[in-house]
């Protein structure tokens, strides 16, 4: 049995050596690792002097003469020898012949393997493979070709969007460079605030003249500042009084000296304010093509209420803003107080936020929407609240809010204070009291609340008459510019005066200088008036009052009741929180 299986193999094996072996296929030597091949191309040079003839080592009837020299045979005619390697050529494509035997009868060969990678086939870094007759190489990143030989071109699928410049920095690497009006790795962000629609809604049902005046000359101020076109900002305006009415579409002026020739020709005209009508109006009219609004995802809707926010309809026109709020997020509303008394209560209460209040004294109103305007991400308009304010509280007998009022006046600065909130914004606080001369509570350092609001109930009336002239020039001399008051170069500054507001006219004149003294240093004043109540003799304390303000925006009646103190105090922090924006912004950006 056994015996028929090794036939069987046998024959088998002998099919197959005349299929592939002697017919059709040449065999190969085994390849063997070069150290063996080599350990007999080591010895070759060993020195033998007994030298018969070197030719019997090559002929083959000299096989056993070499056999017993074979020592000998190694280190002769060595070139000989390895023709056999040459002229046979046995070894695989890749492979090296070698002799492993230096006698004739057989010149054993041994194939070795040629390392491909030991020219270091690879370039720029990259890791080489050797294979059968072949390396492949396994390159950098940034690197391509056989031999990694190519820089690979990051640029080639322009990155940089917008058609900004693409270049090389390193290997694998690009930069864009965005031009002033583009940001991000990409360029992706257009920084340039706008294109927007920019509807006013203009209360033309002012008293005086010199109001429109007012609201004209802050509507072309803010013109002046950004660039109208079919491709950046479009200006639209309603006026409303009893009626609104579309006074110009956003195409009919496009351009900035036609818009400012336009608002110059508005007119006052008498009667109630219905603002809710007028918003209803403009929440129909601000997304109308056919008035020339752009209804492209990139472009912004805005609009912006301009009046004093004593509505006829006040209720209804809260409840029409509050309706807008939540359900169009298409257009955001923004309101700016002017007129010769302001409702805040209202006003604060029109807008998409109620930090979209504004004082019309300043740019504040410009610079939240182009921040808003602006890209996600965007850098050049941020939000700050980098402001040093200062209370000075008046404690002299004939015009301190304590006269016959004591607590509530007090508890309005407590509030005040918790408005600002101190622990979670960059806002630090002082207060100054004074009646004669002047005395300071607390200055701008910070302590716990605690110890500030304790320091807040320790005001009482100190003299009979008080100098509130005088004592704002102080704030500004010991408190803002006063030596290691905690008060900072850069912040907005802002001065909340609490007092009765029964000045005599005298001091009233010499109270207007110093407050435009101030303005002109930078410095806002908002004069707070407590009171118990409104009455008759309220008009004109208010009137007085918004005779020394800057702006009659910046007079704040606080009444004795919860929720109407918390809208005026909302309101008068408004300005805290401001944005700032370089003012070269669309220069820069073009
Ligand atoms: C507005 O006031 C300025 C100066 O205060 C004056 O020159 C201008 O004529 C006024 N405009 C209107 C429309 O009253
Ligand atoms: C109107 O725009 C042009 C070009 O943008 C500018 O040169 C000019 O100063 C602007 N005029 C006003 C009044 O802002
Ligand atoms: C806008 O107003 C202009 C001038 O009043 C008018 O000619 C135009 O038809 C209106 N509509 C649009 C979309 O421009
Ligand atoms: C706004 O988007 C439109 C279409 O998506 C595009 O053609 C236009 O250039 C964009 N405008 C700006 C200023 O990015
Ligand atoms: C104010 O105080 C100064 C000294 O501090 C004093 O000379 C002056 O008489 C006082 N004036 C009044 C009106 O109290
Ligand atoms: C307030 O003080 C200033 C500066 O000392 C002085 O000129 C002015 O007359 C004073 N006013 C009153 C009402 O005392
Ligand atoms: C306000 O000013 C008027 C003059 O414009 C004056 O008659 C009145 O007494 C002042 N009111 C108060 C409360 O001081
Ligand atoms: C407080 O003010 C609110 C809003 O002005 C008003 O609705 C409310 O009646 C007032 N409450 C009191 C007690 O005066
Ligand atoms: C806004 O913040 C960014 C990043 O902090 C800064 O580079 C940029 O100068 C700031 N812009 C202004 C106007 O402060």
């Amino acid at each position: 049995m056994d015996t028929v299986l090794k036939m069987l193999a046998l024959i088998i094996s002998g099919w197959f050596f005349s299929v592939f072996g002697h017919e059709n296929h040449y065999f190969y030597p085994p390849e063997v690792p070069e150290h063996q091949a080599k350990s007999f191309l080591h010895k070759r040079h060993v020195n033998i002097n007994a030298s018969p003839n070197p030719a019997y080592c090559i002929y083959e009837r000299y096989e056993n003469w070499c056999k017993s020299h074979i020592l000998y045979c190694q280190g002769q005619l060595e070139h000989t020898r390895e023709q056999k390697c040459a002229t046979l050529a046995p070894c695989a494509p890749g492979q090296h012949c070698h002799l492993a035997n230096p006698c004739p009868d057989r010149f054993s060969l041994a194939c070795v393997d040629i390392d491909e990678c030991a020219s270091n086939p690879c370039q720029n870094g990259g890791t080489c493979h050797n294979g059968n007759n072949l390396y492949t190489c396994t390159c950098l990143p940034g690197w391509t070709g056989h031999d990694c030989e190519i820089d690979i071109d990051e640029c080639a699928s322009s990155p940089c969007m917008y058609g900004n410049d693409c270049i090389e920095d390193r290997i694998n690497s690009y930069v864009c460079v965005c031009s002033e009006r583009y940001e991000g790795v990409h360029c992706e962000r257009d920084c340039r605030p706008g294109p927007a629609d920019i509807m006013f809604l203009l209360d033309t049902s002012l008293s005086q003249n010199e109001v429109m005046n007012r609201s004209i000359e802050y509507m072309t101020r803010f013109v002046k500042q950004i660039p109208i076109g079919p491709n950046d900002f479009q200006v639209a305006l309603v006026s409303y009084a009893f009626k609104p009415e579309l006074v110009f579409n956003f195409t009919a002026h496009q351009s900035n000296t036609s818009v400012l020739d336009a608002l110059s020709l508005i007119k006052s005209e008498r009667g109630p304010t219905t603002t809710s009508d007028a918003l209803s109006f403009v929440a129909q009219e601000i997304l109308k093509p056919e008035n020339g609004a752009r209804l492209l995802p990139n472009i912004s809707h805005y609009a912006v209420i301009v009046t004093n926010g004593l509505s006829t309809d006040r209720n209804q026109a809260i409840q029409t803003a509050q309706f807008l709020k939540a359900t169009d997020s298409r257009f955001k509303i923004l309101a700016v107080g002017v007129g010769d008394d302001i409702g805040h209560e209202e006003l604060i209460q029109l807008p998409t936020y109620p930090f979209y209040t504004f004082a019309p004294d300043n740019d504040d109103l410009l610079m939240a929407m182009l921040k808003d305007a602006a890209d996600y991400g965007c850098t050049d308009c941020n939000s700050s609240s980098v402001t040093d304010v200062v209370i000075l509280f008046d404690t002299s007998k004939t015009t301190s809010p304590l006269t016959g009022n004591s607590i509530h006046s007090l508890k309005a600065v407590d509030k005040l204070l918790d408005s600002f909130d101190v622990t979670n914004t960059d806002i630090r606080a002082a207060m100054m009291t004074y009646g004669n001369g002047s005395q300071i509570k607390f200055d701008f350092h910070q302590r716990s609340i605690h110890d500030t609001k304790a320091k807040i109930y320790t005001a009482s009336i100190e003299d009979e008459k008080g100098n509130t002239s005088l004592a704002l020039s102080s704030v500004q001399d010991k408190l803002f510019f006063g030596v290691s008051t905690g008060s900072r170069f850069a912040a907005r500054k802002i001065v909340y005066l609490f007092s009765n507001g029964k000045w005599s006219m005298t001091e009233i004149s010499e109270i207007r200088q110093e407050i435009l003294k101030l303005h002109d240093a930078g410095i806002s004043v908002n004069i707070m008036i407590p009171v118990r109540s409104l009455n008759a003799e309220m008009d004109n304390i208010l009137a007085n009052a918004s005779n020394i303000a800057f702006d009659p925006f910046r007079v704040y009646l606080i009444e004795d009741n919860a929720s109407s103190v918390s809208f005026a105090l909302k309101a008068a922090v408004r300005d805290t929180k401001y944005v700032e924006c370089p003012p070269d912004i669309f220069k820069a950006k073009q």
